[in-house]
């Protein structure tokens, strides 16, 4: 456990983001800023992520969702997006035994269709042997967009009405984000974008609705435990009101 968090630190509360989801930039720039190769500031980042995954529970949060890889990252060199999908097998090979053995339970979300059958049979090992955990869900966005992810629900749905399973006439947001390869969890409370980038990248379009956003200027590679937390707090301090009214005004108002 790491000293600067514990149990008792404030972001521990009630009101804690439940689900937290990290756009994890700024890997090239890191190694570039050192004369490195990008692909070293790819490890580096993995090391970040590591350390994030372990701070995540002590600050009360249950889902923690993470974008490894969007299904516009192919535009890169072949061998950089060889790198992150090696980098991705590194990651279960080192890590699968203790987050199995630590309560997490592992999601892999986004197109499997184009992706290498030994990417494959790594993610879906990742998600059998840790099925039936439950203190922690750790769902890692891979070959992620939301669009396509958006795109793929519809289609599933279509076919259900198609199937008599679902009446056209009936469909609804809940109907339809039930084939949404979020579905297993509660829509995210906080997305934190690192880097100094301002956008969402094509990430969690659907789910980000009523999300805070939280962008820091650090480089993912540098992230910590101080990073997270300094992100739930400035979430605590937002007030979310889904379209409502300020309590507050609403009583001063009579
Ligand atoms: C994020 O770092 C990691 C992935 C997109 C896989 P980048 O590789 O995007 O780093 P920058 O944005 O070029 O610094
Ligand atoms: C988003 O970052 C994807 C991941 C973090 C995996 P990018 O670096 O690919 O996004 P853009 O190109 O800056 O929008
Ligand atoms: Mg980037």
């Amino acid at each position: 456990m790491s000293p600067i968090l514990g149990l008792n630190s404030p972001t521990a509360s009630a009101n804690a983001a439940r689900h937290v989801a990290i756009i994890m930039d700024g890997n090239g720039r890191w190694a570039k800023s050192r004369g490195l190769p990008r692909t070293l500031g790819h490890q580096a980042g993995v090391n970040a992520l590591k350390r994030t995954v372990e701070a995540a529970p002590e600050l009360g949060i249950q889902w923690l969702t993470v974008f490894g890889f969007s299904t516009e990252n192919w535009r890169r060199p072949v061998s950089e997006v060889s790198e992150l999908m090696a980098l991705l097998k590194r990651y279960v090979a080192s890590d699968l035994d203790r987050l199995e053995a630590e309560g997490v339970r592992i999601r892999v979300i986004g197109r499997r269709d184009d992706l290498a059958p030994d990417i494959l049979a790594v993610i879906e090992r990742a998600e059998a042997r840790t099925r039936f955990n439950e203190r922690f869900n750790l769902q890692v966005a891979f070959n992620y967009g939301g669009r396509a992810d958006i795109a793929c629900a519809a289609r599933a749905y279509a076919r259900a009405a198609i199937a008599g399973e679902v009446s056209p006439d009936a469909a609804d947001e809940a109907g339809f984000e039930r084939f949404l390869s979020t579905a297993a969890g509660p829509p995210p409370d906080l997305i934190i974008r690192t880097s100094g980038e301002r956008r969402l990248s094509n990430f969690l379009l659907w789910e980000a609705a009523y999300a805070e956003l939280v962008f820091q200027d650090v480089l993912w590679p540098d992230y910590g435990p101080e990073h997270l937390k300094a992100a739930m707090d400035e979430f605590l301090a937002r007030e979310r009101r889904y379209g409502g009214a300020d309590v507050d005004d609403v009583r001063a108002a009579g």
